[in-house]
């Protein structure tokens, strides 16, 4: 989880969320009246909202974060800087009933792009680069096997006139589904393609699509989207059952899901949010982002994860007493070299030690005894050939590191 948190951070640092944004855990429940978060009838993601503390206040444990950025984004005229390219890590909240993969507090790696559009935050180009990136870090990780599924929702004319199209189509057949479809045939038929009810599917596959309402401006932008993902060689499967949980998508939706991961298979999930801004009083400013479910990551990483996680370069054994303070030290300047260390106990044997630091597939083991403290001379075992070297004090970083 911390080397997937840090080459995340790292690829976000570097090319995406060029900053890091902090955002309030326990927000008001009705910051706008238009607020994705005030729990409503199917809208998926349903917040603990509640009266915390002694505040009177209603209050909302977050249970996402692209409304706080938008809102930042408004509140400190982040405009003036063009396109903003953020990202934060952190929990959140949702009132789910939990299974596996799905937690009521679970972790999130949140980027967002967004900016006025005369600074290029509607490209089609921004879209492809958020997904190359995504990709490009799934593959770094390790994870094999995932799928790129996507979509485009278009914009909100063109939902309007298709929600009216399900609307029609649902009448006749709602009463031979689920009772979550019939109710949502009426409130928010979208939603009828998150159903998994077996049953519901031949009449779902049968509803029209979203692909067929699409204006030419959406279209055409899918269209440039999916080009440049082509071209650079990033494979995706088209999805048009693919609607997303939170009302503020528009164009391009998607998510990396991953077979290993069971009922609950979405990896990340995110898409573009043009209007979500103005929504929220702002002015227009399009946006898109994506949160990676840090939970589901580390659960897809599985075998892999072997190959992601550090293990110690020198697991140092203290032999006899008094060397715990010695090894401590000796611990402390290898790791000002950025190398990672085990430290052992100055009351274990040295086969003890021996094995401690085999077991934890390090390098190498380092020996601090009386002796070669005395001398300045230190035996450094390799662990894999089992060659033992005497190496002076100040040549040891050099040589666990070269070692790589
Ligand atoms: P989301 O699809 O609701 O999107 O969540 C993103 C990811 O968070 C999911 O793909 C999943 O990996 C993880 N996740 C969601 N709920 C749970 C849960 N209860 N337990 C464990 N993991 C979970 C959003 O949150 C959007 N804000 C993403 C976004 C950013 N869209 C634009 N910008």
């Amino acid at each position: 989880m911390i080397k997937a948190r840090k080459i995340a951070k790292e690829r976000y640092a570097n090319e995406l969320g060029r900053q890091a944004i902090y955002l309030r855990l326990v927000v008001p429940a009705n910051a706008s009246s238009t607020s994705p978060w005030v729990p409503t009838e199917d809208v998926e993601i349903e917040a603990f909202a509640g009266t915390f503390f002694s505040s009177s206040q209603s209050l909302t444990l977050r249970p996402e974060n692209t409304a706080g950025v938008v809102r930042a984004y408004i509140e400190h005229k982040l405009w003036d800087r063009g396109l903003n390219k953020l990202y934060c890590i952190g929990p959140m909240f949702r009132r789910e009933r939990p299974q596996k993969g799905r937690y009521r507090q679970f972790y999130q790696i949140d980027a967002e792009v967004i900016g006025p559009a005369s600074a290029g935050s509607d490209s089609p180009a921004r879209d492809a680069e958020i997904l190359e990136l995504l990709a490009t870090l799934l593959d770094r990780l390790g994870i094999k096997d995932w799928t790129l599924q996507l979509n485009s929702i278009g914009c909100a004319n063109d939902r309007a006139a298709y929600n009216e199209a399900l609307r029609k189509a649902l009448e006749p057949v709602k009463d031979k589904m689920c009772v979550d479809c019939q109710r949502r045939a009426v409130t928010n038929p979208l939603r009828v393609f998150d159903c998994k009810v077996p049953e519901d599917q031949p009449i779902i596959e049968k509803l029209p699509r979203i692909s067929q309402f699409l204006d030419e401006p959406c279209r055409q932008h899918f269209d440039q989207v999916q080009a440049i993902l082509k071209s650079v060689g990033v494979e995706f499967q088209l999805n048009d059952r693919l609607v997303r949980g939170l009302d503020y998508y528009t164009r391009t939706a998607f998510e990396f899901t991953h077979g290993a991961l069971g009922a609950q298979n979405a990896i990340l999930g995110g898409g573009r949010y043009d209007g979500l801004s103005e929504a929220l009083g702002g002015p227009a400013a399009p946006g898109i982002g994506f949160a990676i479910g840090e939970d589901r990551l580390v659960m897809s990483l599985g075998e892999s994860a072997e190959a992601v996680f550090r293990k110690p370069d020198v697991y140092i054994a203290p032999l006899g007493p008094g060397m715990n303070k010695e090894a401590a030290r000796l611990a402390r300047e290898l790791r000002r070299h950025d190398i990672v260390v085990e430290l052992g106990e100055e009351s274990f044997r040295l086969k003890k030690s021996l094995e401690a630091a085999s077991k934890l597939g390090s390098k190498y083991a380092l020996i601090a005894g009386e002796n070669e403290l005395s001398t300045g001379v230190f035996a450094l075992k390799n662990l894999a050939t089992g060659e033992q070297k005497a190496v002076p004090r100040s040549d040891l970083a050099a040589i666990i590191l070269a070692n790589g």
